[in-house]
């Protein structure tokens, strides 16, 4: 578990500005963990995690599952959204009123107080799993900001700008720590480095990440 997890928050320097548009806001998602990940284990619970196959050809390491009325598909033919999970024939669970309050109350703190998330994904990462470099660029609505939720073991987060070959900067995501980027930030390269091991009391030898996003514009 995370050393500092049960000293009290400093109530100073919890936003952290990471790039124009995008902020690190610090523990705000530790007051309501344990009912979250209730809310992620159910939506597990009924879109089982699956290790998505990119387009050309690669098994990531991570473990994904989505909730919203649309969810994200990496397919042989490339990434998509769509309102059915393929692997049930069904509708994604809706996403549950704690985790919409949530990203609500995140986007509105981060700046964007019209964000109404209509995707969530669901993320988890092992010892040793990784996420590669990478835009979000498949959102038909890409003035609505990502808003991303780091519950359980901390994870070395890169953050860079608008090319893949640009300069990155690191920044640890621990239990409860929040990033949106949204504006001029929205297409910025991002990824996670192998998650090292570790035991969260909560959550336990894991990280769950929580990303919310406007797929459809509104
Ligand atoms: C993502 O890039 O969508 C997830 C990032 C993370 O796991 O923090
Ligand atoms: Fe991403």
């Amino acid at each position: 578990m995370d050393l500092f997890d049960d000293l009290p928050l400093p109530t100073e320097d919890l936003h952290t500005a990471i790039g124009p548009g995008a902020v690190l806001m610090r523990g705000l998602g530790r007051a309501g963990d344990v009912q979250m990940l209730q809310a992620v284990e159910s939506i597990i619970a009924q879109a089982p995690l699956l290790q998505p196959h990119t387009p050309g050809g690669y098994t990531m390491s991570i473990q994904t599952t989505r909730c919203g009325s649309v969810g994200w598909l990496s397919e042989p033919g490339g990434y998509r959204y769509s309102t059915i999970n393929p692997r049930t024939g069904q509708p994604w669970p809706a996403i549950p009123a704690c985790l919409m309050d949530f990203a609500i109350d995140a986007a509105t703190q981060a700046g964007y107080p019209d964000f109404v998330p209509d995707s969530c994904m669901i993320n988890q990462y092992l010892p040793g799993n990784k996420l590669g470099l990478h835009q979000d660029r498949d959102e038909r609505d890409l003035r609505a900001p990502v808003v991303s939720l780091s519950l359980g073991l901390p994870a070395i987060f890169l953050f860079g700008g608008l090319q893949r070959t640009g300069k990155t900067q690191r920044y640890r995501l621990a239990h409860g720590d929040v990033v949106v980027w949204g504006g001029p930030s929205r297409l910025a390269f991002h990824g996670i480095l192998p998650l090292a091991h570790g035991d969260h009391a909560l959550v336990g030898q894991r990280r769950l990440n929580v990303t919310f996003r406007r797929v459809l514009p509104a």
